[in-house]
């Protein structure tokens, strides 16, 4: 949540901050602000407004030429959306520019405590930082100025920091947000996330917590906090351009639609070399020796831990559970003797699990992390990575991660089961299906007929229903009609009661031996006047059928099953002419509680 980037070298810092910020920008657009050098007036120039990047860029067309500068695209926590409350934030006599990702949980105390004096132009918590700054500059050298606020934060942040007395440099901190350095020929970038970073450094480093960074135009020096250096190791950017980029799509949801199958390819190819399993012997051995597994997650990542859970306990007959990551961190359930907990997690810095593996850690628990980010926070703090190699998603809605998150947890379960077939191949074939049906979909005439109501529901069993879950979710998300994901067979017990004339029940049917049940749930629907629509894979086809998908491995028909249903939420969507890769009030990364 909030994106921040800053640069400094010989090159244009607003082109790199514009780019890194609309890069950047599924991760909050409630408002965008920049601040550049002006060497006429020997000051930073601040340009904030609430609205898109895109607003931004155009009120930066006649900004004065400079080679340093930091901006910030925010997801509002603290204070309202409007100009004043819009990034970067700026001390009492303007003489520290900030931008900050995170939230000071102890903002108030702070100010009560320190700047009593001190004028405020904002209600963030963010301003309290800059004030205190200047406050303690005013005694102590800039670095130990800013050294002395950091020790007093307490919360998240991911910082950066000008000062106009000096603005031959970028100071920055992090602690549990995301901030990575980036160094190339024309000088330092600094970002929330390394696709701010492609095109303009050529090696990176993930700065670790309680980090402080001076950065100048060809150099960087990273220290603790006690302003001791740190020997950081910086890795090769291996991400290309073209992955930010929508391509021929019209939107960025499209284009990660359609790179499911290679996303699948992909993850086989990194898992297996020929028969082998590439996955650490140790992981599988850990997970083997547990009595029980749990998986936490948030959201959409929770929905594919409900299909890994499906497939551990059928393939490896360890009993799992899956619990609500915001829940397990303040409300643990009893824990088994021998736990494994698995975090599945597409960012690797959603705060609600960032809290769950601060209570593992505690424990001493193993903990596996499977993430599309390998350099997360999570990731690098949790026992052991598993990555999914899904690729930049920039869409805010999560498709191809998901499908990377089941695709990476079928491996999971399979090599902890008795391997029985040959999951390369069964994986394979599920990238065909979904390919065979993406060539021929007409989702968008389907849909046109009769999503035109509030509300909506999937129904179905066993991963059927985990899918609809899913499905429910993308629906709701980008389209904003209200939807449930339900188990078929439960609609009678209660919600059937909202059926009305019209209402869209969407059945999902991939298991031939629940086929028929399923179908009856459809009839008693039918019956009460709602429009039914059916997704299915071959084995469970009948005549009227809308959309049947090429039969999968049993295990692996969620991979397949949730693409229509992604497409059905895009075009429901799109109908809407809503903003299909930046839907209200969401941000990708969410690094609050
Ligand atoms: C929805 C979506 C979210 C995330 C959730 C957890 O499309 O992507 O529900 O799954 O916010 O985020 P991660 O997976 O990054 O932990």
């Amino acid at each position: 949540m909030c994106g921040i980037v800053g640069f400094i070298g010989n090159n244009d810092a607003k082109q790199i901050i514009l780019n890194g910020l609309t890069r950047l920008e599924y991760r909050g657009y409630d408002s965008a602000g920049l601040s550049l050098f002006n060497q006429r007036y020997q000051n930073f120039d601040i340009y904030k407004d609430e609205g898109r990047v895109q607003k931004l860029i155009d009120s930066t067309k006649n900004a004065a030429y400079s080679n340093v500068g930091i901006g910030h695209t925010r997801w509002a926590t603290h204070g309202k959306v409007n100009k004043e409350n819009s990034h970067p934030h700026y001390s009492q006599s303007r003489r520290f520019i900030i931008v900050h990702n995170g939230v000071i949980d102890n903002y108030q105390d702070l100010k009560s405590q320190y700047l009593s004096n001190a004028n405020f132009s904002s209600d963030t918590d963010t301003e309290v930082i800059a004030q205190l700054i200047e406050t303690f500059a005013q005694t102590l050298h800039v670095e130990n100025a800013i050294t002395t606020t950091l020790k007093l934060l307490h919360g998240s942040y991911a910082l950066l920091v000008l000062d106009a007395n000096d603005p031959e440099k970028i100071y920055a901190a992090k602690y549990k947000s995301p901030l990575i350095v980036g160094h190339g020929e024309s000088g330092i970038t600094i970002a929330s996330d390394l696709m701010a970073l492609i095109g303009y450094s050529d090696t990176y480093h993930a700065l670790e917590d309680k980090t402080f960074v001076v950065a100048r135009r060809d150099d960087v020096k990273i220290f603790n906090l006690d302003h001791q250096l740190i020997d950081a190791v910086f890795k090769p950017i291996e991400m290309d351009a073209a992955d930010t980029t929508k391509g021929e799509f019209a939107h960025y949801m499209l284009k990660e639609i359609h790179e499911q199958p290679s996303v699948i390819r992909r993850i086989v190819g990194n898992y297996y070399d020929y028969d082998a399993s590439t996955i650490n012997p140790e992981i599988i051995k850990s997970m083997r020796a547990s009595d029980r597994i749990y998986i936490l997650a948030a959201g959409t990542s929770m929905h594919a831990g409900l299909i890994g859970k499906q497939l551990i306990e059928q393939l490896a007959e360890i009993p799992v559970e899956v619990h609500i990551a915001s829940e397990f961190a303040y409300q643990m359930p009893l824990i088994s003797k021998k736990p494994f907990f698995i975090l599945v997690t597409q960012s690797g810095e959603t705060a609600d699990l960032r809290a769950c593996l601060v209570l593992l850690k505690k424990y001493q628990y193993p903990t596996l992390t499977i993430t599309n980010v390998a350099t997360s926070t999570l990731a690098r703090e949790a026992s052991y990575n598993l990555e999914i190699f899904a690729g930049p998603e920039i869409a805010v809605a999560s498709t191809k991660a998901y499908v990377a998150q089941v695709a990476v947890l079928a491996i999971v379960a399979f090599e902890l089961s008795a391997k029985t077939f040959d999951i390369k191949d069964a994986l394979t074939k599920a990238a065909l299906s979904i390919e065979k049906f993406l060539s021929s979909e007409k989702m968008d005439d389907l849909v046109r007929n009769f999503l035109t109501r509030r509300n909506c529901f999937f129904i179905g069993r066993g991963l059927d229903y985990y899918v609809g879950l899913e499905a429910a979710l993308k629906l709701k998300e980008i389209s904003y009609i209200q939807t449930e994901g339900f188990a078929a067979g439960e609609l009678k017990h209660g919600t059937i009661a909202l059926i009305e004339d019209g209402t869209p029940v969407i059945a999902l049917i991939s298991n031939p031996e629940i086929n028929g049940n399923t179908r009856s749930n459809l009839k008693e629907v039918q019956a009460r006047g709602a429009y039914t629509f059916k997704i299915v894979t071959s084995d469970c086809a009948q005549p009227d059928d809308e959309v049947v998908l090429d039969q999968v491995h049993p295990l692996l028909t969620a991979l397949v099953m949730v693409v229509p249903t992604q497409l059905l939420a895009y075009y429901a969507a799109l109908d809407r002419s809503y903003d299909i890769d930046k839907p209200r009030n969401l941000a990708k990364s969410v690094t609050v509680e």
